[in-house]
């Protein structure tokens, strides 16, 4: 991307900087990321046209806190500090930061006590709903700056200097929550640092199969391809890149959809020339599961035997150094902790981590910095049929955490006829593209019923059908009620061993998409 201006976020942590930079890309700019302890030398030779200061968890006034190394400040080249990142500039500068009692979490009412470029353009005139996630403030500003903002409980919640050219934020406006977030933003990038737009999901492409090319040289690749939009697409960037060098690997784990191997490899067959090897490992993944009902545990079982077949399968190729994999950023973000933030291991997604030093492959991640939609942007720019693009997401361990409880070959076999059923009824309206996702999870419960003069005592199927835009927030999608009456008598009907449907009305947070 050499002629492209670019913008470098310094990240010091917070959950919100890839958000930062997808909301810079969607401005067709070109950014990067940088650990704040990047070395100004280093940081001056990317040529930066524009740096942003990211929030994070720790407080300034920690002794080992992160920080910046000064000289960065010395260029002139526009800086903008967002929560952290104001109180690390005011810090640096000699202004005062008030140590926090209590984190404030949630909307507040900001009100602009002052005039700058940055809030040109805001909606309201004066009052504008922000999200705030924080614990300390500024108190005080560094001599030169003025406060231009102020809330309920935050006296200074932006602050600008113009003749340094820098400006900060106490709250995050690269959150949907935040009002005219991405007017402000863009204030930053255009009016502000004037930098030029020019990035696109093409300069995406040409500069990922340019980087893949690069690392890989002429080494061998190997790409778990599961058919969903994630792998497919990972995989026909390396196809790009590397060409045959790129070993495809689709591995039957027996918690597939119905149909699923059959359509995905028929598919993958007639459309590319990769190289596919379909692996049948079905025995050795539901032997390992029998008994196990903990979550976490099927979770683990599962990448750690995914591990196993690829590195397997890797064994019967000369020269593979790689291992890819569609693993994107809200994958990232809800496997990994932060030190000291509010990020802990919610679930461990099978494709982040857990890659045994054993197995001596390094991984490419060609996505892991991209959100679902910004994929799906991605497909389209590689020509990818809309059947793909707007695939659902199904989860690494498929069917096992949908299987609520104990698997076995029976349990699985209800959820895949209950779950074929709700594609299809999904499928027969336009519900299917509206929908983030819908699947069908089998309960580990029975329920009595009746059915003609008898008595029935048995299984209870779930309904998940959620909106969401990122899955990182999800809520129950309010589907029409013909359409689930549709899908209920459906599967009682039609499911041996069913008798009541139940929908999961619950959004994320508090819950989560997938039930386990
Ligand atoms: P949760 O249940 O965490 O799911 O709200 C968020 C999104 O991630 C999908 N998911 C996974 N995807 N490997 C994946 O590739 C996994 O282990 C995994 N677990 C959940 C889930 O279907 C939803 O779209």
């Amino acid at each position: 991307m050499e002629n492209l201006d670019r913008v470098v976020i310094l990240d010091f942590g917070s959950q919100y900087t890839q958000l930062i930079a997808r909301r810079v890309r969607e401005a067709g700019v070109y950014s990067e990321i940088h650990p704040c302890s990047i070395p100004a030398a280093e940081l001056k030779a990317l040529e930066p046209k524009a740096i942003i200061l990211s929030g994070g968890p720790a407080s300034v006034l920690d002794a080992d806190s992160p920080t910046l190394d000064p000289e960065i400040l010395s260029w002139g080249v526009p800086v903008l500090g967002i929560c952290y990142g104001m109180q690390l500039l005011s810090h640096m500068l000699g202004g005062c930061i008030s140590k926090a009692t209590d984190r404030e979490y949630g909307r507040a009412d900001l009100e602009l006590t002052g005039t700058t470029i940055l809030f040109e353009g805001l909606r309201d005139a004066d009052r504008h709903k922000v999200w705030m996630s924080h614990g300390d403030h500024v108190d005080a500003v560094p001599d030169g700056f003025s406060v231009v903002g102020c809330t309920a409980s935050v006296p200074i919640a932006a602050m600008a200097c113009p003749e340094r050219k820098m400006w900060a934020l106490q709250f995050h406006p690269e959150v949907a929550h935040t009002d005219d977030g991405t007017v402000i933003l863009n204030n930053f990038l255009f009016k502000i640092a004037k930098v030029r737009p020019g990035w696109t999901m093409a300069s995406f492409v040409e500069s990922t199969v340019a980087d893949l090319r690069e690392k890989i040289g002429d080494a061998r690749v190997i790409c778990g391809l599961s058919g969903g939009i994630d792998s497919t697409v990972v995989a026909l960037l390396l196809h790009k890149a590397i060409g045959k060098q790129l070993t495809c690997i689709f591995v039957d784990n027996g918690l597939l959809r119905a149909g699923e191997r059959e359509e995905v490899i028929g598919y993958l067959e007639e459309h590319f020339d990769l190289n596919l090897v379909a692996v049948d490992a079905q025995e050795r993944f539901l032997s390992r599961l029998v008994g196990e009902q903990d979550p976490e545990k099927k979770r683990k079982t599962i990448g750690y035997t995914f591990i196993e077949v690829f590195d397997e399968e890797a064994g019967k190729i000369e020269n593979v150094k790689y291992l890819a994999q569609g693993t994107l950023y809200p994958d990232v973000i809800e496997s990994v902790s932060f030190k000291g933030g509010p990020s802990v291991v919610i679930k461990s997604h099978h494709n982040v981590g857990g890659l045994p030093e054993k197995m001596n492959l390094s991984l490419v991640e060609p996505l892991r910095e991209l959100f679902k939609d910004e994929v799906r942007k991605v497909a389209a720019e590689l020509g990818l049929p809309d059947y793909i693009i707007w695939r659902h997401p199904f989860p690494g361990p498929g069917l096992a955490i949908r299987v609520i409880g104990e698997i076995t070959p029976e349990r699985l076999e209800i959820l895949r006829q209950a779950d074929r059923i709700v594609q299809q009824e999904l499928h027969a309206t336009d519900w299917y593209r509206k929908v983030w996702q819908g699947f069908a999870v089998l309960l580990p419960l029975k329920t009595v019923g009746v059915m003609g003069d008898d008595r029935t005592y048995e299984h209870v199927i779930a309904l998940r059908i959620v909106d969401s835009l990122d899955a990182m927030t999800a809520d129950w999608t309010r589907l029409p009620p013909e359409i689930l009456a549709r899908m209920s008598s459906r599967i009682i009907n039609e499911v041996k061993g069913v008798n009541r449907v139940v929908f999961d009305i619950s959004s994320k947070p508090p819950s989560t998409i997938e039930w386990e």
